[in-house]
């Protein structure tokens, strides 16, 4: 898929995610086969003031190339300075946030609240396409309710100010995460503009994204949760369209257990080891948590407080996966890494 200038190595997206979407993840996401990676959403104020908690949530390294970052606000100024600084720090890819339904967000008029407000948006937009030459794109939902459902026309303001893609979570900002993504809209966003359109939504298997892109039309897709403990489903996906089916077995629990490691090693790239240690219970339950015989072992992940903790509730829990499905030889594991890569 190419957004502006941009050609990305495919058309999957791994989604931006509020304490989520860190360099860890992102690194395990481009990994597996994400086209672009995306640093969670980022307010505009405190990008400009230098808070030192979105400086840490803005660090990325070349690893993770291709790779986005997006900013939530309404004042087209702000917005426009953030982007240059963006592209001074060597981001490929600026989004704008109109789908964050959170309240905080949207008590300030940003995030899909600004859906309410087209002429608005449409400053912020202009401002940001105007101060930089890395692609701009919008992402956003499909409205504020039912009775305000303004995908198309926010996508078309969009388009004629410059933005080169849209992803579109088809959900509106009353529905927060419930009901589904009626991906019929986003079909009809595609029809309404000339720019590629990306859906997202409750892409969790490998077939969703494969109907979302033969029903739309659509240029692409973007994975949000369907990811979380599970970074081969980008690869799944990518064997699925190629081949009709999945070829690459998922990993088993001892592949897990080294991605688990790995990823939280990274974490402590950026994070105290406190804060590691909160982020990663989360995801070691995510990352085991089809893996029968897993459940006492996440429990004992959860209380890990220290770096030597971790490692030693990980090598008990790796020695009684080995001592139940054998250790792999050397042979096995260079060829899944070898898929991998
Ligand atoms: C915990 C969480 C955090 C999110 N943070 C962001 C964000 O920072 N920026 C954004 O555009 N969307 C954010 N989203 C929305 C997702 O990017 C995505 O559009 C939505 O979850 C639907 O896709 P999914 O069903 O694949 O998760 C967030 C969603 C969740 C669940």
């Amino acid at each position: 898929m190419r957004i502006g200038n941009l050609q990305l190595p495919n058309n999957l997206v791994a989604a931006p995610l509020a304490g989520i979407s860190n360099r860890a993840y992102r690194v395990l996401c481009r990994r597996y086969g994400a086209g672009l990676v995306f640093v969670e959403m980022l307010k505009v104020e405190s990008v400009l003031h230098h808070n030192r908690k979105t400086m840490t949530l803005k660090y990325y390294r070349e690893d993770e190339r291709p790779v986005g970052i997006q900013f939530c606000g309404n004042n087209p100024s702000w917005l426009a300075e953030a982007c240059r600084m963006a592209e001074a720090e060597g981001y490929d890819v600026v989004d704008f946030n109109m789908g964050c339904p959170v309240p905080k967000i949207g008590k300030c008029g940003a995030g899909s609240a600004l859906m309410a407000y087209p002429e608005r948006a449409a400053k912020c937009i202009e401002a940001m396409v105007k101060a930089v030459k890395i692609p701009v794109t919008v992402k956003m939902r499909a409205g504020v309710n039912d009775s305000c459902l303004n995908f198309t026309q926010i996508g078309r303001i969009a388009e004629d100010a410059g933005v080169v893609a849209l992803t579109i979570h088809p959900r509106t900002r009353a529905q927060m995460f419930t009901g589904s993504a009626d991906h019929a809209r986003t079909g009809e966003l595609k029809a309404a503009v000339r720019i590629p359109v990306i859906a997202s939504g409750d892409v969790k298997e490998p077939e969703d994204a494969v109907r979302i892109l033969r029903q739309t039309g659509c240029d692409g897709i973007m994975l949000g949760r369907g990811v979380w403990g599970r970074p081969w489903l980008f690869r799944e996906i990518s064997e699925t369209l190629r081949h009709g089916r999945v070829i690459t077995p998922p990993p088993g629990p001892l592949e897990r257990l080294a991605v688990l490691r790995e990823h939280f090693e990274m974490l402590l790239e950026n994070f105290d080891v406190t804060h590691a240690c909160n982020v990663v219970r989360r995801y070691a339950t995510w990352y085991v948590r089809d893996v029968e015989g897993s459940a006492q072992f996440r429990a004992r992940i959860t209380r890990v407080a220290t770096r030597d903790q971790f490692h030693e509730v990980l090598d008990e829990i790796t020695r009684a996966f080995e001592e139940q499905l054998g250790v792999p030889d050397d042979e096995q594991i260079s060829a899944r890494v070898a898929v991998a890569g």
